[in-house]
């Protein structure tokens, strides 16, 4: 038996089928909520926003005692993974846990809060404050989602199989915490939507692109499944995980988390894609659904527009990177995939343009793990493969993610890469889909065909209805709270 060092662990991808064997891989997962090394995979959700206000501390640290013990742990989620695998029986219903500042005090465990000053402060403060540069332009907090615009002190997350697994146990947990005196400010349901891609069912989100393809790894067996001859999904679990500073153990993490609410508008954001496939001169042609493809950064069906001039239905790669692209004449700079992971290419463009030394070790630093969820209902038509629908609101994404620090990895995805106009080269312009930041026209070329760049203006349909900053704390700090 080999007892490896948790600082040792947490530098390279995680073999966790070998947890028997190894003291350190067994405490850490069991010590781990779900959902965090791996996406749970249920195709429904609730997120309960909570606030403890006025609750009684003993009876509200019994229910999360209580919640530490039913929820699963990472190693529970990933055996019970292999057995839906092998057996088609699914591990049942997701718990997973989150706290504010407010809720460790509530809880009277106010030493065992996290200290970071961005989560302590939380996404109401820092999406528009002044201190942090360059700004992260939320839209003011008087116009988010009534549930968004309260001080939050918990959520809870229930994933289930069908819809009605998740609402009946989400039910029965908000029995329980109501009962301990805690107010349930509001609650947002996710819904998974598919798509066919090469006679397999991909996550899309409401745009009608596949989602979730590209992921960070941090289990030695997901890295050894995918082909990796030119991009490395391999990253350290030390960039998602924590040391949990509410439990004694070296082995007990948690990991900080992002929710947003973003909603979409989905006939905007179609009507673009028309207006720049006419502008370019690809309407009403075979290549038409790339104008789509140069904003995204890949076809509908997940095929990177920097590897194919149309959509593969193939499944999606993520084996790629911008070399042999670096004058963005496939996929321009400004594309969604391109501004939020660029893939080893911005040392390259930030010492050219800005005279500035970066490094791919740092670009891949603020890369995260990314676990969000479509909400709002559609029209999709299984035949057709296709949406039939296009909603101009009450639809769109609940945008989630783990990571060991977020300053640098969201903040700085979101305003230092998507909302800077010079990232990753000088008038890149900012990202068309989720940036935060004036729209303003960019020029804008479909290198593929060979046509001259179109001076584009395009506008933002996602907006900010709400959100926070949490901390996924360990289950033995659950457990013992
Ligand atoms: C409604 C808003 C959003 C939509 C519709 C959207 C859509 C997409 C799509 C279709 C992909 C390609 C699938 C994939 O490569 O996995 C993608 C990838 C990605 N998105 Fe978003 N996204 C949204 C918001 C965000 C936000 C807020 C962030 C971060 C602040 C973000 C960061 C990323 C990252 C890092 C990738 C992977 C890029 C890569 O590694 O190649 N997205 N998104």
């Amino acid at each position: 038996m080999t007892t490896t060092p948790i600082n040792e662990l947490l530098k390279r991808p995680i073999a966790w089928k070998t947890w028997g064997a190894d003291p350190t891989v067994r405490r850490l997962l069991s010590g781990l909520q779900a959902n965090i090394v791996k996406g749970h995979g249920r195709e429904h959700t609730r997120n309960l926003f909570w606030s403890f206000q006025g609750a009684d501390p003993n009876d509200l640290r019994a229910v999360v005692r209580r919640i530490g013990r039913n929820m699963p742990s990472a190693l529970d989620q990933l055996q019970a993974a292999e057995r839906f695998k092998e057996t088609g029986v699914s591990g049942g219903p997701v718990l997973c846990f989150f706290l504010r500042p407010g809720g460790y005090a509530a809880l009277q465990a106010a030493a065992a809060a996290p200290s970071a000053a961005d989560f302590v402060e939380g996404m109401q403060v820092r999406g528009s404050s002044p201190a942090v540069t360059p700004p992260i332009n939320d839209p003011p907090v008087a116009q988010w989602d009534a549930t968004f615009q309260q001080p939050i002190d918990a959520m809870l997350l229930v994933a289930g199989d069908t819809a009605a697994e998740a609402a009946q146990t989400a039910d029965l947990w908000k029995g329980r915490l109501e009962a301990a005196g805690a107010t349930l400010l509001g609650f947002e349901d996710g819904t998974a939507i598919k798509r066919r891609v090469a006679e397999k069912f991909e996550g899309v989100e409401h745009f009608g692109y596949v989602d979730g393809r590209s992921q960070p790894l941090f289990l030695a067996e997901d890295v050894e499944g995918e082909p990796r001859s030119h991009w490395d999904p391999a990253f350290p679990p030390h960039q998602f995980l924590v040391q949990d500073p509410g439990a004694d153990r070296p082995t007990s993490f948690g990991s900080f988390f992002v929710f947003r609410k973003l909603e979409q508008n989905v006939k905007g954001f179609k009507d673009q894609e028309e207006a720049l496939s006419t502008a370019l001169g690809l309407a009403g042609g075979p290549f038409e659904e790339r104008a789509g493809a140069l904003i995204v950064g890949r076809f509908e069906d997940g095929s990177p527009v920097a590897l194919n001039p149309l959509p593969t239905d193939m499944p999606p790669p993520n084996d790629f990177t911008y070399a042999g692209d670096e004058q963005a004449r496939r996929c321009p700079f400004v594309a969604h995939i391109r501004k939020t992971n660029p893939r080893g290419e911005s040392p390259l463009h930030i010492a050219q343009d800005f005279g500035v030394a970066t490094t791919t070790r740092q670009e891949r630093g603020h890369i995260m793990a990314r676990r969000g969820i479509t909400y709002g209902s559609r029209v999709f038509d299984d035949a057709a493969n296709d949406f039939t629908d296009e909603p101009t609101g009450g639809v769109g994404l609940l945008f989630m993610a783990y990571m060991a620090s977020l300053s640098e990895q969201f903040e700085f995805t979101q305003a230092t890469w998507a909302n800077n106009p010079n990232f990753v080269a000088a008038g890149t312009g900012a990202d068309i889909v989720m940036g935060q930041a004036a729209a303003g026209p960019i020029p804008i070329a479909d290198g593929w065909s060979g046509g001259a760049p179109v001076t584009f203006s395009f506008d933002r349909f996602v907006t900010l209805k709400g959100g926070e900053y949490f901390f996924a704390p360990s289950r033995d700090f659950l457990k013992a709270v």
